[in-house]
C-alpha cells in the first residue's frame, strides 16, 4: 500500500467512478439506433432566449440577423419578469406561430430588458503582457515582418477578458459560464472561450512569453471538466452537451515543455484521464472487427443533443423543415450538433450528399483526426504519468496508444492511397460490434486524411515508411498557392475548398517537419512561408487577422458557411506567431504576395 501515491489513488478512484458512469450510460448506445430518442429540454433561460431569437427573426431585417446574438443576451431583470414582458408584447398576425411582434416593440423590449451580447465579459489587462517581450521571435530579422508580428502579439490585449461579476453573482441571468480565470476569446461573434481554438491560442501565448495567461486558459478548461465531466465546445450553458477535438493534453504538454512546471501537470492529469474516459466509453466508443477477425475500439463524435443548436436554432429549424417526421428532425439535430463537436462545422466530409445539409451523418463516421488526437492524448498521459511516477497509469495508457495505433492501421489506413480515411458505419447502427468492409472507407481527400502526421513529433517511425505518405500528400491536390485547402470539393460549406484554416496548416506543417525527411521539411517550410505571406497581405488590406483564408490565391480571405466571416482572430494569431518563431524571416526576404 505504501507504494501508492495519493494521486494514484485519486486516479484509480476516478477510473472506478468512470467505469460506473460508463455502465450507467450504456443504454444510450441503443439511443442512437432509435430515431425516437427523448428530446431533453435546455435550461429555462436558453429556451426563453430561443423564443426571443425566433420572434426577433420574424420582426427584424433578415439580412443582418445573427441568431447567436440572441442566446448571448444578458438579462437585466429576473427571467420571470423578462418572460412576462415578452409575452405581453403586441403581436400582429403573420407567419410566426404566435404572431409577429412589430419591429419597433421588439427593439424597445431588447433595449429595456437586456444588456448587449458581450457585456458579460469585461476587458482585463493581461498581467504578463509586455509590448516587446525579451527574446521575442529572434529569427524574425525583417523590419516589416517584425513590426507586423508585434502588432499581432499586441492583439492578445484586444482579445483578453474576464467574466463580469454579475455572471458570478447571478448566473441565472447569463448563458455565459462563470469561468474562474481570465480568458482569451477568438474574436468578433465568438465572444466566449472555445475549446480547440484554445490550443493554438496557447501556442501563440507561449511565443509571446505569456506563460501565466496560457496556464489560466488551461485552468478554465480544467474547471469545465470538473463541472461538466468534459471540456465543452465553448463556455456557454448551451454548449454543455458537446465537446470539441480533444487537445487539452496537448496544451498541458506545450506548457510543460516551455516551463517545466510539473505541479501544473499534476494538477491537470485527473482531468485528462476523465476526458479520455469520455471519448472511450458510452456513445463515443465504437467496436469494429477487422478482416482478420480482430476486435478494435475506436472513437467518434456524438453530441448528446437532439434539438436545434440554440445558437443557430432558427437556421436548424429551417434546414429541418424539409424532413417529414419529428423523429427524422431529432436525428438531424443530433447530427448537426455532433458536426459542431467535430470543430469542422460544416463540411462535405460529414454529408452523404454535399449539397443537402439534412444528409449530415456525423455520428456514423469514425473520423481519422479524432482518433489521431486520442492517440496523442494516450501518449501524453503516459508521458505525464511516467514523469509523476505513476507506473500503472503509464503502462495502461501506453498500451491504449498501441491498441489505437493498431486499430487505425486496420480500419482507417488505406494502403493503395497511402493515407488514412474516415470510416462510415452502415446506417444500421445497432450492432455491438461492426464488421469492417473496405468499401466503407471514404476515399475523398480531406486534410484530415493526413492529420496523423501531426503525431510524428511524438511517435517513433519504426513501423511505418513515411515517404509514400509524403508523396501521397504532395500529389493530393490539397496544396494550393496560399496554403493547404480543407478538401477538394467546393460545397459552399466553410470546411471545404477553397478555405484554409490556421490549425490545419499548423498540424500538417508540424507533421511534415517531423517526418525525418528532407522532402518533408522543405515542403513544411514552403507551406509555412505561403501561409505567412497570405496572412500578411490580407492584414495589410483589411487591417485584421481572419478566422480562415481562401488558399487559392495569396491575400484572399475565406467565405461560405452559416455566418459572416470573422476577424480577430485567436487561432490565426497563434499559428502565425508559432510559425514565425519556427521559421523566422530573413531581413532581405520580401514579404507579401509575389
Ligand atoms: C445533456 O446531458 C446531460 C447529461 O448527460 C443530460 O442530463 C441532459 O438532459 C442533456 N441535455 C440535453 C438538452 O439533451
Ligand atoms: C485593439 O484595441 C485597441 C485599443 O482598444 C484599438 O485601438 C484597436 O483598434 C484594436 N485593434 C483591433 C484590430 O481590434
Ligand atoms: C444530391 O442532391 C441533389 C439535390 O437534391 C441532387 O440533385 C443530386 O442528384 C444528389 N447527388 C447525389 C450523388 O445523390
Amino acid at each position: 500500500m505504501a507504494s501508492y501515491s495519493p494521486l494514484l489513488l485519486c486516479t484509480l478512484l476516478i477510473l472506478l467512478i468512470f467505469s460506473a458512469a460508463a455502465a450507467a450510460v450504456s443504454p444510450a448506445i441503443a439511443d442512437s439506433c432509435t430515431a425516437g430518442s427523448p428530446t431533453e429540454n435546455s435550461t429555462p433561460l436558453v429556451s426563453f432566449l430561443q423564443r426571443v431569437q425566433s420572434a426577433a427573426r420574424a420582426s427584424a431585417n433578415p439580412k443582418s440577423f445573427d441568431p447567436k446574438s440572441y442566446v448571448d443576451l444578458p438579462l437585466k431583470h429576473d427571467l420571470k419578469v423578462t418572460e412576462s414582458a415578452f409575452d405581453d408584447l403586441p403581436r400582429v398576425p403573420g407567419a410566426a406561430v404566435h404572431g409577429v411582434v412589430p419591429y419597433f416593440y421588439m427593439r424597445e423590449f431588447l433595449k429595456k430588458y437586456f444588456g448587449k451580447p458581450g457585456d458579460d465579459l469585461v476587458y482585463v489587462e493581461p498581467k504578463d503582457y509586455s509590448p516587446e517581450p525579451e527574446g521575442f521571435l529572434p529569427k524574425v530579422k525583417n523590419h516589416k515582418v517584425r513590426v507586423w508580428a508585434l502588432e499581432v502579439h499586441s492583439l492578445w490585449k484586444n482579445l483578453s477578458r474576464r467574466v463580469s461579476d454579475d455572471v458570478k453573482e447571478r448566473p441565472d441571468r447569463h448563458t455565459l459560464l462563470p469561468l474562474p480565470e481570465p480568458v482569451i476569446i477568438p474574436g468578433s461573434r465568438f465572444k466566449e472561450v472555445y475549446y480547440w481554438d484554445s490550443y493554438w491560442i496557447v501556442r501563440g501565448l507561449l511565443v509571446s512569453k505569456m506563460y501565466d495567461t496560457a496556464k489560466s486558459i488551461v485552468s478554465n478548461l480544467l474547471w469545465l471538466v470538473d463541472t461538466y465531466g468534459h471540456p465543452l465546445n465553448g463556455a456557454r450553458v448551451y454548449y454543455t452537451n458537446r465537446s470539441q477535438p480533444p487537445l487539452l493534453s496537448s496544451m498541458v504538454m506545450e506548457i510543460y515543455t516551455k516551463t517545466g512546471d510539473l505541479e501544473f501537470v499534476k494538477k491537470s492529469l485527473p482531468a485528462l484521464l476523465k476526458e479520455h474516459s469520455f471519448w472511450t466509453s458510452g456513445v463515443h466508443k465504437v467496436m469494429i472487427r477487422d478482416l482478420q477477425g480482430r476486435k478494435h475500439s475506436l472513437s467518434r463524435y456524438y453530441a448528446k443533443w437532439n434539438s436545434p443548436r440554440p445558437e443557430s436554432a432558427t437556421i436548424d429549424e429551417d434546414s429541418a423543415s424539409s424532413l417529414p417526421s419529428p423523429d427524422d428532425k431529432k436525428v438531424f439535430y443530433r447530427e448537426v450538433a455532433s458536426a459542431a463537436e467535430t470543430g469542422w462545422d460544416f463540411s462535405s466530409r460529414w454529408m452523404r450528399n454535399s449539397s443537402v445539409i439534412t444528409t449530415l451523418s456525423t455520428t456514423l463516421i469514425i473520423p481519422v483526426d479524432l482518433n489521431a488526437y486520442l492517440y496523442k492524448v494516450e501518449l501524453d498521459i503516459a508521458f505525464f504519468a511516467k514523469k509523476l511516477g505513476h507506473r500503472h497509469t503509464y503502462e495502461n495508457y501506453l498500451k491504449s496508444s498501441k491498441a489505437r495505433q493498431s486499430a487505425m492501421r486496420s480500419i482507417l489506413w488505406n494502403k493503395e492511397m497511402n493515407q488514412w480515411l474516415d470510416y462510415w458505419l452502415n446506417s444500421d447502427d445497432c450492432q455491438d460490434v461492426h464488421q469492417f468492409e473496405a468499401k466503407n472507407q471514404n476515399a475523398n481527400i480531406y486534410v484530415s486524411n493526413f492529420i496523423p502526421m501531426w503525431n510524428w513529433k511524438h511517435a517513433s517511425g519504426e513501423d511505418e515508411d513515411r515517404s509514400p505518405i509524403l508523396r501521397s500528400f504532395e500529389v493530393s491536390g490539397l496544396i494550393q498557392p496560399a496554403g493547404i485547402s480543407t478538401s477538394l470539393l467546393n460545397s459552399g460549406q466553410q470546411w471545404d475548398l477553397p478555405n484554409g484554416w490556421a490549425p490545419l496548416q499548423h498540424m500538417i506543417i508540424e507533421g511534415l517537419s517531423n517526418s525525418g525527411s528532407e522532402t518533408g521539411s522543405l515542403l513544411a517550410e514552403k507551406i509555412a512561408v505561403s501561409w505567412i505571406r497570405t496572412n500578411y497581405a490580407a492584414y495589410k488590406t483589411t487591417g485584421a487577422m481572419h478566422e480562415k483564408y481562401n488558399v487559392e490565391s495569396c491575400g484572399k480571405v475565406g467565405g461560405g458557411g452559416e455566418y459572416v466571416p470573422q476577424t480577430g482572430f485567436g487561432w490565426s494569431n497563434g499559428v502565425l506567431l508559432a510559425l514565425l518563431e519556427e521559421y523566422g524571416w530573413p531581413s532581405e526576404k520580401e514579404i507579401g504576395c509575389h
